[in-house]
Formats: C-alpha cells, structure tokens, sequence
C-alpha cells in the first residue's frame, strides 16, 4: 500500500527495509508534547484568520487531546509506516476525527513544524538544566560556607603552591557554573524563535498570522526568514557547546573529586552511597560518579562535533539530513541531566577531612611566598627576596622541615631583617588571611562572595 500522507505520485509502495531506514518514530516519539503544542496553535492561527471553521477546530483541539492521553498512557500504536512524530499524530488524529483531522496540515509542513517542535522541547530543557545548575550552585554555595576556613593547599603544575580556603576552591566552581548558566540563558533566546509559518521553505499562500501563533507558543517573534527558518539548526549547535562547556568544567571538579578521594590525597569523603566497591578486592571504595561524570563528558563533545559536520555542507533550505540532528540532542540533554543531577545530589554531602588537609598544606613550602613578601616589606627587592627564600626552601627539603618549623636563629641566617613576627607570616592562617582583597583566598573574601552568589542563585 503506497503512504498515505504522499504516496500520490507513486507508483510502487516504500521498501521496507527503506520505510525503516527513513523512519524517525524510534526517537521522535519523545517530542509528540510539543508536536501536540503546534499543533493546536497553528490549529487555533487557521481559525482566527478564517481558514479554518469553528467546528473544525474543536474537533481537532478535542482530538488532539485524546491523543495525548492516548500516548501517555502508553496505548499509541506508533507505526514505522508513517515515518515520525508529525504524521503519527496527524494520521491518528484523522481516524479519531475525520475530515476536521485532514484540514490541520493547511499551510503547514513537516519542515517547519520539526523546527518548531525540536525548539519548544529544547526550551523546557534548557529551563530544566537551569534549574539544574541552579541546585549545584546552591549546594556549592553550601558547602563553601561550611568550609570558609577550611585550609588545604592550592595547586600549580599539580605540586603545592600557596594554601587556600576550600570555601574559595568550590566558589571557582561556582563561578564556571555561573558563566555556564549565563551562557545556557542567552542561547535560550535564540532557541526562543518560532520556524512555523515557513511551511516548507517559501512560506504559504494563505494568510496566516504568525505573530499570533509565536504568542500561543510561548515564542519571542516568528523567524524572519523562511528558507533560514525551515533549515537552521545552529541553535542546537549552540545549545551543544554551551553543553561541552558545562561537561567539561564537571569533568575537571570529577577529577579533583578523585584526586581527593585517593589515599594519596586523603582530603575528602564521598558517602558510601555515590560510590562502589570492587568484585574483586575486598577494600575498595570506588567514585564511579566523578568518574562517569569525567568520562561522560566525552559524549557531549561527540555530540558536538557530530551536529557541526551534519550542517557543514548542506544546501539550504529543508534536508533530509537534519533528522540526524535529534538524536545527539536528545543525549546531550540526557547526559546533561544525569550529570547534573548526580553532581547536585552529591555535592551537599561531600565531607572533608580538615586535617588532611592541612597536613598536605604543611609539606611542599606554601607559605614561602608569604616569606619573600615579608622581606620586601622589611625593604628588599623581590628578586633578592625570593632568592633567599630559596636558600631557606633548600635548608627545609635537607632537613625535611616547613619553614615554619625552622627557628628564628636559623631563618635569621638567612636574612638579618627577619623578626619573630615571621611565624605570624609562615602561618596557615595568616597566609590565607593576608590575602584579602577581591577576589583572594582569605575567608573575609570568601564570605564576601558566598553572600554575592547566594544573591545570583536566587534570582
Ligand atoms: N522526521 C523529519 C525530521 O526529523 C521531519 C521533517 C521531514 N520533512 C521532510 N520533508 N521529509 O527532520
């Protein structure tokens, strides 16, 4: 039997296997909300502008309803012959309704009803992964009021450099989650574009009123264009990168998290229930959740690469090509869920271990730039400064002492302008709390700012 939305022309009915090959209903079934969504906005457009009867578009609205309950109760028979989400619904609709059904595609292609719907869907996702990111955020924000003075070493190069509080480490998370948000706000308004009234490329003869639809939608204003309309995607593409972005920075905080949970490190504890063990060794306390995290990220990357090499050589307007654009986005916001989620859930309940902490700041010198700057505060040149810290670090890693293990006698033979007010200085506490101003390590600064982003996840 040939198809029934365009077989006219035909001669002989689709191969099978090809029916099959073409067929997006294996996937696209997950947008039938917001097909359902166009559906009677365009419906509702026809009759305002007197294309489409009263009658007829309360059957429609009614059957379009019955539709919906019919899928979320699962009991929609979903057939491969009618090749997707669109003609699904609208050959449904047809036995439901009849003739009323046949008039709904007045004015209208599939061309621009999959742009309209792929960008519906993907505003209530990007609304979700706000939210999302949101209860991170505040979970961070949490964490890093808990632990404001908390010290640990700050890393270069992955060797000890200078200690910091780890209230002021989660805020650097924080803040690339922050970027992360702004970006995920500012491609949503480019998603927020409504495709529909393009039809399938050129617009349509009748007089249709696209302002009206876009505002039954939710929409900023109609695309401008319909040939652009019918054939962008670069707003998936968008939406892609902001998610590489977003991935990525969780797979950094994941291997830190892993770092961390390491007996060489020893700095925080994950609670058992975010963790697995081995089938093998008896001991082990495994952070698959950083790990799948870290390893996720990869996907999304994929994804991403994957959708620009779709578009990169395609004619406008309308391709068959860009049904291939859904399934990446559709694992990408998957991913980005789950990720997030696992993250947020996680995050209020990472314990730390003070002293570990402290203990690993103690070895590796951090505080031998806050002894350079004391010299030059007693009137040296940061050159000579560091050079005799240098001298003193030597002394420390011989000895397998900290500088602040050293006595005065001995600092003293390094330079004669140091004082006893130089253990104030070798201090952990008066290392961080020396840097205070915006922006630095010290727990005033870090309050500071625990207070600005509870203002920016509450907004
Ligand atoms: N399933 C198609 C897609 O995902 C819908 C649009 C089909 N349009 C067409 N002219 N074949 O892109």
């Amino acid at each position: 039997s040939k198809n029934q939305a365009w077989g006219g022309r035909f001669t002989e009915s689709t191969d099978a296997f090809v029916a099959e090959f073409t067929a997006s209903i294996q996937f696209d079934q997950r947008l039938y909300r917001h097909d359902l969504a166009g559906s009677r906005a365009h419906a509702r457009m026809l009759n305002k502008v007197g294309i489409l009867s009263t009658p007829d578009l309360e059957a429609i609205l009614v059957g379009l309803d019955q539709i919906e309950a019919e899928i979320e109760a699962g009991a929609f028979d979903w057939q491969i012959a009618l090749e997707d989400i669109h003609m699904n619904i609208e050959a449904r609709l047809t036995d439901r309704i009849g003739i009323a059904g046949k008039r709904l595609h007045t004015g209208r292609s599939r061309n621009d009803q999959v742009a309209t719907d792929i960008r519906l869907w993907l505003r209530d996702q990007i609304d979700h992964i706000g939210h999302e990111i949101r209860r991170l955020q505040t979970g961070l924000v949490a964490v890093a009021e808990r632990e404001a003075e908390t010290i640990l070493p700050g890393f270069t190069h992955l060797q000890v450099a200078q200690p910091i509080t780890f209230g002021h480490h989660l805020l650097a998370w924080f803040e690339m989650l922050e970027r992360d948000y702004e970006r995920l706000m500012d491609c949503r308004k480019r998603v927020n574009i409504m495709p529909l009234g393009a039809a399938a490329l050129a617009g349509t003869t009748y007089p249709i009123d696209r302002n009206y639809s876009a505002e039954l939608l939710g929409f900023e204003r109609p695309a401008r264009n319909s040939l652009d309309a019918v054939s962008d995607r670069d707003f998936a593409i968008e939406f892609t990168s902001v998610a590489a972005l977003l991935l990525m920075h969780l797979s950094r905080f994941s291997e830190e998290l892993i770092l961390w949970t390491s007996a060489q490190f020893d700095f925080i504890r994950l609670p058992d229930r975010f963790c697995t063990g081995s089938s093998i060794m008896p001991q082990k306390k495994n952070p698959d959740v950083p790990e799948l995290v870290r390893g996720k990220s990869g996907r999304v990357f994929g994804h991403l690469m994957g959708l620009l090499t779709l578009m990169k050589s395609q004619p406008l307007a309308y391709n068959k090509d860009n049904q291939e654009d859904k399934e990446p986005l559709f694992d990408t916001v998957d991913t980005v869920l789950g990720c997030l989620r696992a993250f947020g859930d996680m995050m209020p309940y990472v314990q730390t271990k003070p002293e570990k902490m402290r203990r690993a700041a103690m070895q590796g010198f951090s505080t031998a730039t806050d002894l350079a700057d004391y010299l030059v505060r007693k009137g040296l040149p940061f050159r000579d400064a560091h050079e005799v810290v240098g001298n003193a670090v030597a002394l420390g890693v011989q000895t397998g002492r900290d500088l602040s293990e050293m006595t005065l006698a001995e600092l003293q033979s390094f330079s004669d302008t140091i004082e006893h007010d130089v253990f104030e200085v070798l201090s952990l506490e008066g290392s961080v709390a020396a840097r205070d101003h915006l922006g630095g390590t010290a727990p005033n600064q870090v309050k500071l700012q625990i207070a600005n982003a509870k203002k920016l996840v509450s907004t």
